[in-house]
């Protein structure tokens, strides 16, 4: 049995008592383990939130990480860092750090290596552009990011990563990919791993979506064969939303 996930993508948005409020109503609310859950808060609250959280229900995810690891890089988190407070779990080449922060591959691949040599949790992030969707260059795009990052290391524990499939177009605007695509993307990730290591682990290997997932859309999402679950933005801010999505699985 494949791992089913559900994480929360926070983004920078509240601040310490609006991200303490919102750990409180979901753990109130969270039932039963259906699926594993996984919030990403900002830096600054990992401390605070963990305290509020179930930890066996709800695990801690970091949004970032530095590909460095110890000093002079001002304003960089470190995966040492963040064990210190408990974390091993981080989101790499999410869109918004791609395009917005310049991350390229050769920093998303020096940053899953990095986690990788501490033993951290990857949500690695893949997905294309309108302009490619709308040119069918969607898969190229998707075999391209993942021959120039993942694929470059032959010996890679496939344990300790989680594909997470963004279409860039999709994500914050209310916009999703339908099921079908959906599917067929997952099913066409799931074969480049199988090509690339092995069918045993590429059957294992945990693929979510991501997209203006809400819990109108999650039921249908997730029923898709290679759909192990969903990295949530805007509707995890909103307790009632996270937990029918998390009660869709
Ligand atoms: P969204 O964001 O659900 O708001 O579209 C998803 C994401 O950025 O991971």
């Amino acid at each position: 049995m494949r791992r089913k996930i559900i994480a929360g993508n926070w983004k920078m948005n509240n601040n310490l008592n609006s991200s303490v409020s919102l750990i409180n109503s979901i753990s109130k609310k969270i039932q039963s383990k259906t699926c594993e859950v996984y919030v990403a808060p900002s830096f600054p609250f990992f401390t605070e939130i963990q305290k509020k959280c179930h930890l066996d229900y709800i695990k801690i995810l970091a949004q970032n990480v530095s590909s460095f690891s110890k000093g002079a890089f001002t304003g960089e988190v470190s995966c040492d860092m963040l064990k210190s407070v408990g974390v091993n779990s981080v989101i790499i080449g999410h869109s918004e750090r791609r395009n917005q922060f310049k991350e390229h591959n050769n920093i998303l691949l020096d940053k899953i290596k990095i986690c990788l040599k501490n033993n951290f949790e990857v949500f690695f992030c893949i997905g294309e552009d309108f302009k490619s969707r709308e040119s069918r260059l969607e898969y190229s795009i998707i075999e391209e990011q993942l021959k120039n990052t993942i694929f470059q290391l032959t010996d890679i524990d496939l344990g300790k990563l989680i594909i997470a499939y963004e279409p860039v177009w999709a994500i914050g605007t209310g916009l999703t990919a339908n099921h079908e695509q959906i599917q067929e993307m997952h099913k066409f990730i799931r074969d480049l791993f199988k090509n690339t290591y092995s069918d045993s682990k590429s059957s294992m290997l945990p693929i979510i979506y991501g997209g203006s997932v809400n819990s109108k859309n999650s039921e249908k999402i997730f029923q898709q064969n290679d759909v192990d679950g969903g990295l949530i933005g805007g509707a995890s801010l909103i307790s009632d939303d996270f937990i029918n999505i998390i009660n869709s699985i």
